[in-house]
């Protein structure tokens, strides 16, 4: 059974209170900490936000957040009063003096505990509200902010607001979170690579084909076609999510687990990638855009009623890319990567292909031979399977099928999958930033991301139609099969 290890006390200051993120996300992950007793009754959870709310507008709307996203059965009502309890509001303006003194004189009453500024809102007040809380006096040294992703929207962006954080508080107390990391199954490629060394033996070019890596989505852009439009794919899903896990697949071993030793390995992948210059973009990518379709039977509309605009957008919303990481234990073997929206079914998955036997002692009707491979299913149903050959029993011949050591973490340890946020928001307050992204990290995966976005925008095209509901465009299919490879078949 897992431990629950206990945080000391915290005030927690979500800016974009009001926020999808803060509802959706935020305050139930706080929910389920405090409903395991992690932390203790002293600490506060404190909305900031523009919003003319007091404390108890703001626990109604948060109440009525927990009723949506918490399951039923895990929302106990004397639990949730007490958690209601904690909460408190203060209006402030990020972009002006109102609201921060009364903000700092509430965390003044608490000077010991440890403070976590959540910072859920646009990047571009990033700067802007650490600046403030510094000159507001808010910030000590046991104060830690949390910056979403996406941090800019291309180098110069990211480095400006890196910088401008990077002012007012030390490396060490800044959390750049990237959500996938807080996933139990994301953590166990750790485990598996560096706790099985039987993989380690085969983990390199001599034995792996190419690798594939699928994050796909039922949902289309929702509610957030402000943000999205601008962002498309390429920013918001593959240059942080995908990336990193790129590199827990790709790294080296860190000499331990220390944040700065798995960060070192990290950012080493991230400076291997092979640059896909601005030319050649179109060659190694592929954007798509959903259209009408239909998603588990529904119908639903295109992007562009999503967007609830007729102007055509030039946003993707599936990218398929194909990448090389430049070591010895990579020389050669591609990594394909594809993610979108309105897809067939939300999955994430990685799909590492060994080899194919050098030469097969086997007869031609012994059945088409098929290549050993690991499939790591990252979220839903989570496990992992080991395809491999093996021989059909029974007479008439040597026939040969592919079967699999099918592993499903569910079956396995039973228990309710913590939301990666939980694991998150408590190594905030612990200070522990292994699962955070370092500064040069992000600005390695802008650097490797700019030259795809400046060839896109040298050649204007419209991303490719897909229906909703299908697996994308079909040249990301083409992209594929042009190297005699296929994206894994399970998913269809
Ligand atoms: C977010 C993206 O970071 O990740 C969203 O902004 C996406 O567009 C989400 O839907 C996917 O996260 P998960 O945990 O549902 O796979």
């Amino acid at each position: 059974m897992a431990r629950i290890l206990p945080v000391s006390s915290f005030d927690c200051v979500v800016f974009g209170a009001t926020g999808d993120l803060t509802m959706r996300k935020l305050l139930p992950a706080l929910y389920h900490r405090w409903r395991d007793r992690q932390f203790p009754a002293s600490s506060r959870i404190i909305g900031a936000a523009r919003s003319s709310l007091d404390d108890d507008g703001f626990r109604a709307h948060a109440e009525a957040a927990l009723r949506r996203f918490v399951p039923a059965e895990s929302l106990e009502p004397a639990i949730l009063a007490e958690f209601l309890g904690l909460m408190h509001y203060r209006r402030v303006e990020a972009l002006g003096e109102e609201g921060w003194d009364g903000l700092v004189s509430l965390l003044a009453e608490r000077p010991e505990q440890v403070r976590q500024f959540y910072l859920a809102t646009s990047p571009e007040l990033y700067g802007p509200i650490c600046q403030r809380l510094a000159q507001h006096g808010g910030l000590h040294q046991k104060s830690r902010v949390v910056l979403e992703k996406p941090i800019g929207h291309d180098l110069a962006s990211a480095r400006e607001i890196n910088r401008a954080v990077g002012k007012v508080l030390p490396e060490a107390q800044i959390f750049r979170i990237d959500h996938y990391l807080g996933k139990e199954t994301v953590q166990n490629l750790l485990a598996l690579r560096f706790a099985n060394p039987i993989f380690e033996r085969l983990w390199h070019a001599d034995m792996i084909d190419h690798v594939q890596i699928t994050v796909a989505e039922e949902v289309g852009i929702g509610g957030r076609g402000g943000y999205y439009d601008k962002a498309g794919a390429l920013r918001d899903m593959v240059q942080n999510h995908m990336l990193q896990l790129l590199c827990l697949l790709a790294m080296e071993s860190p000499i331990s687990l220390d944040p700065d030793a798995v960060r070192d390995e990290k950012v080493k992948v991230l400076r291997a990638l092979r640059p896909i210059p601005a030319h050649e973009a179109h060659l190694s990518t592929v954007r798509g855009q959903y259209i009408a379709g239909a998603v588990g039977g529904q119908p639903v509309p295109g992007y562009r009623s999503d967007l609830g605009s007729d102007a055509p957008s030039l946003t993707e919303s599936f990218v398929a890319l194909k990448l090389h990481v430049n070591s010895w234990r990579w020389a050669g073997v591609p990594f394909y990567l594809r993610t979108g929206k309105r897809l067939p079914r939300k999955v994430s998955e990685i799909i590492i292909e060994f080899r194919t036997p050098p030469f097969s002692i086997f007869p031609r009707e012994a059945v088409g031979m098929q290549p050993n491979r690991l499939m790591i299913r990252l979220q839903p149903e989570e496990g992992m399977r080991l395809e491999m050959m093996t021989k059909e029993p029974g007479p008439g011949g040597l026939h040969l099928r592919p079967t699999a050591l099918d592993i499903s973490f569910e079956k396995t340890f039973g228990q309710r999958y913590p939301d990666a946020y939980e694991r998150l928001l408590m190594d905030v307050v612990r200070g522990n930033t292994t699962l955070f992204m370092r500064r040069d990290e992000v600005e390695t995966a802008w650097n490797w991301i700019e030259p795809i976005l400046q060839g896109w925008a040298d050649r204007p095209e419209a991303p490719r139609p897909y229906a909703a509901g299908s697996w994308g465009p079909t040249a990301a299919i083409a992209m594929i099969e042009r190297d005699g490879r296929t994206w894994y078949e399970s998913l269809e």
